[in-house]
């Protein structure tokens, strides 16, 4: 069997077809699934985007609802900027439809417009690629590969599929079998093809720890406020306070700490 047509048979039989934003072409839906899956994991993201998207259901909700109203919903997905980043790309949407180009729309970069594309439109043009299709790409081709050159890799390695079934077989493909530290080449559909099969050092852990860090001060000052009430500023974390201010994440009025409606 020639290694594209082993890709797309491997894809029918192992790919993650039961994940929950796969079950829609909703642009919305799917951007705000794109946006959280960014920079946090399937697990994480399978347990808030539902009830998100439920409270949310298009742009113009959100646009409505206001910022606060979408940080709190965020929940503890972590980098909650990208809640407010959505907010404003509804706002956008809400007052003047979906864009052409969707990299105009607040926080949407390469990645998040193609991978919007590919799964709703199933754009044959459109992929997208993340950490996951960068990583089958890098090792099928034995070389290290800039975004554009990913994206000219991709469509050659999982010809003759395009679109939405190129980029989620890719992604799948990456996240279960091309694994960064564990890869089970012997179960890999492309390994005929493959110029570092089985050869590749793993791939070092990258993530700082969130443990200690500023990160997790702010996580603290936003939880007290997403409990919706006004909180002293003197109480908080001065510093962490002050960043999520400058984020747009946190307002302060007279000395009482928020979240921001707009
Ligand atoms: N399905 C669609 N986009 C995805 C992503 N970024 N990660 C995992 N599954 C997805």
């Amino acid at each position: 069997m020639s290694a594209p047509g082993a890709l797309a048979y491997w894809y029918a039989h192992h790919g993650r077809h039961d994940l929950p934003w796969r079950r829609t072409r909703d642009r919305w839906a799917v951007l705000v699934a794109e946006v959280m899956l960014a920079q946090t994991q399937v697990p994480r993201v399978e347990r808030v985007w539902s009830g998100f998207v439920a409270r949310f259901p298009t742009p113009s909700d959100a646009a409505r609802a206001g910022p606060g109203a979408l940080i709190t919903a965020w929940g503890r997905l972590g980098y909650p900027r990208r809640a407010r980043r959505l907010w404003e790309s509804a706002v956008v949407i809400d007052r003047s439809g979906w864009p052409d180009d969707l990299r105009t729309l607040p926080g949407v970069g390469r990645y998040t417009a193609g991978a919007v594309r590919a799964e709703c439109d199933n754009d044959p043009h459109a992929i997208g690629v993340d950490v996951n299709v960068r990583r089958v790409c890098e090792r099928v081709t034995g070389t290290r590969l800039t975004d554009r050159d990913a994206e000219h890799a991709a469509a050659r390695i999982a010809r003759p599929l395009t679109g939405r079934d190129r980029l989620l077989s890719l992604m799948d493909l990456g996240a279960l079998v091309c694994s960064a530290r564990a890869p089970r080449c012997g179960d890999c559909p492309l390994r005929r093809r493959c110029a570092t099969r089985g050869t590749l050092p793993p791939v070092p852990r990258r993530a700082a720890p969130y443990a200690g860090s500023f990160r997790e001060r702010r996580g603290r000052v936003l939880a007290r406020l997403r409990a919706g009430v006004p909180v002293p500023a003197g109480e908080l974390d001065h510093e962490a306070l002050a960043s999520l201010v400058v984020d747009g994440l946190a307002t302060v009025v007279g000395a009482q700490a928020s979240l921001p409606s707009r």
